[in-house]
């Protein structure tokens, strides 16, 4: 397996492109199994979760062909609804193909995705509100098997919590149900906001796009003409970016992204101490002497994003003083503390809330990637520790953040990747 070398960094600079979000692509990808047409997506990033998904949809019968960032993908030709294990288990977002597969052809098997190393996620929330919608869902060996022969019929769906694929699975299967669906408790996340103005734009009806609140009138199973698209930026990479200019003093300029997605991680960085100035489409981070130290807890969107926890305790470590962060979304979402304070970090972990003490003078050394976005944080934290910090199992980095290596050397970071 590769791994990568960091040597602490003389300071960033210049300019990173922001790619296509990951976590945008999925529902969408999965949405094009609503379509009568080949479907292109540009912008996509080309990262493993992508090309997961897209070998799930060829497995199915589809014809896809990803290239420089564009993917043409026709699911006239699907033949099977058997989402199988082996490819399942590599990736759980492919759950999202459950809603669309069922609305389609009336009966599907989806691999239950199983837990993952920041929690159990189970998918209760989707399957109680297929049922609601007239689905007949069983569990049998480690499959849902989904079952609505007459299609599926709009109802009120009121989701116990938030949940972002499970929102993406109910509005694509009520985009071809008969009737009306409300869903109350609906994700804002901007990947749903997107998922729901592309359909919208194919024909759906829908209102309150960007509230918790959606209606939806379904189509009753006519199919959809969805013309060429372009995915938002990646607000959780850009994130990443402006984390890893923060914790290294640094000015960057990120381009091709959307500050308005980013609001209450620019606001911690603001309370941080840090400049930044944005307009439509960049945002740029100057050099702080010092940075304060910040309380944080995770929440849905709008609020602080779970998937920028991990980067910003690696950036806390730094704070001249004591952090705070509750993570309140998912049950293990600390994996990257132990590996943090392998490099030196002094963080207690109490329940679901971390306290961090800053600043801290962390020193390089071997670590280990647990999860995609604590993978990154451990980029972020080398970029400050003395000498050399070698980050192992980097494949899970891979699965979500477009031409890492390349993105941080072209703004000067010391990082290599190297064959174990
Ligand atoms: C999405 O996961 C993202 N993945 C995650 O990003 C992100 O961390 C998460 O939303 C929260 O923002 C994709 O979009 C592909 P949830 P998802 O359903 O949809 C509980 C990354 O790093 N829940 O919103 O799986 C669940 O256990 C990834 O890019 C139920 O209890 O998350 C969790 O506590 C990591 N029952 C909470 O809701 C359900 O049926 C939020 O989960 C569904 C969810």
């Amino acid at each position: 397996m590769d791994y990568f070398k960091v040597s602490k960094a003389d300071g960033l600079n210049g300019i990173v492109k922001i790619s296509g979000a990951k976590n945008a692509s999925l529902p969408l990808i999965a949405m094009t199994l609503l379509a009568k047409n080949s479907v292109t997506i540009n912008n996509l990033p080309e990262v493993v979760d992508i090309k997961t998904l897209l070998k799930l949809l060829e497995n199915l019968g589809a014809k896809t062909v990803l290239k420089n960032g564009s993917a043409t993908i026709d699911t006239s030709s699907v033949n099977d609804t058997k989402a199988t294990y082996d490819i399942v288990k590599t990736m759980r977002a492919s759950i999202l193909v459950l809603g669309p597969l069922l609305a389609r052809f009336g009966r599907c098997e989806v691999s239950l995705p199983g837990g993952c190393a920041i929690g159990q996620r189970p998918i209760d929330l989707h399957l109680k509100a297929l049922e609601q919608m007239g689905a007949t869902i069983t569990i049998e060996s480690g499959y849902v098997r989904a079952e609505a022969p007459d299609g599926l019929v709009g109802t009120h769906i009121v989701f116990d919590k938030v949940t972002v694929t499970g929102s993406a699975n109910i509005i694509t299967a009520a985009s071809l149900a008969r009737g009306k669906t409300i869903i109350t408790n609906a994700a804002r996340e901007p990947e749903v906001v997107q998922l729901c103005e592309i359909l919208r734009l194919s024909g759906v009806s829908i209102d309150g796009i960007g509230t918790a609140e959606l209606t939806i009138y379904g189509t009753d199973r006519r199919l959809l003409c969805i013309e060429p698209f372009e995915i938002i930026p990646d607000r959780i990479e850009a994130g990443t970016y402006l984390c890893a200019a923060a914790i290294s003093r640094s000015k960057i300029t990120l381009k091709k992204v959307r500050a308005d997605h980013l609001e209450s991680v620019l606001s911690k960085l603001m309370q941080m101490g840090i400049k930044i100035e944005h307009d439509s489409d960049t945002i740029t981070i100057y050099p702080s002497k010092s940075l304060n130290p910040v309380d944080i807890i995770t929440q849905e969107y709008p609020g602080f994003p779970t998937d920028m926890q991990a980067q910003f305790m690696a950036l806390c470590t730094q704070a001249d003083g004591v952090s705070t962060i509750e993570e309140r979304l998912f049950e293990n979402r600390f994996m990257h503390v132990s590996e943090l304070q392998r490099l030196g970090a002094k963080i207690t972990l109490k329940g679901n809330s971390a306290t961090i003490e800053g600043s801290c003078q962390l020193h390089g050394c071997d670590v280990m990637a647990t999860d995609l976005r604590a993978s990154s944080a451990l980029v972020i934290a080398a970029l400050v520790a003395s000498g050399q910090t070698d980050i192992h199992r980097i494949y899970h980095l891979e699965r979500g953040y477009e031409r890492l290596v390349e993105k941080f050397k072209n703004i000067g970071a010391n990082i290599e990747r190297l064959k174990e």
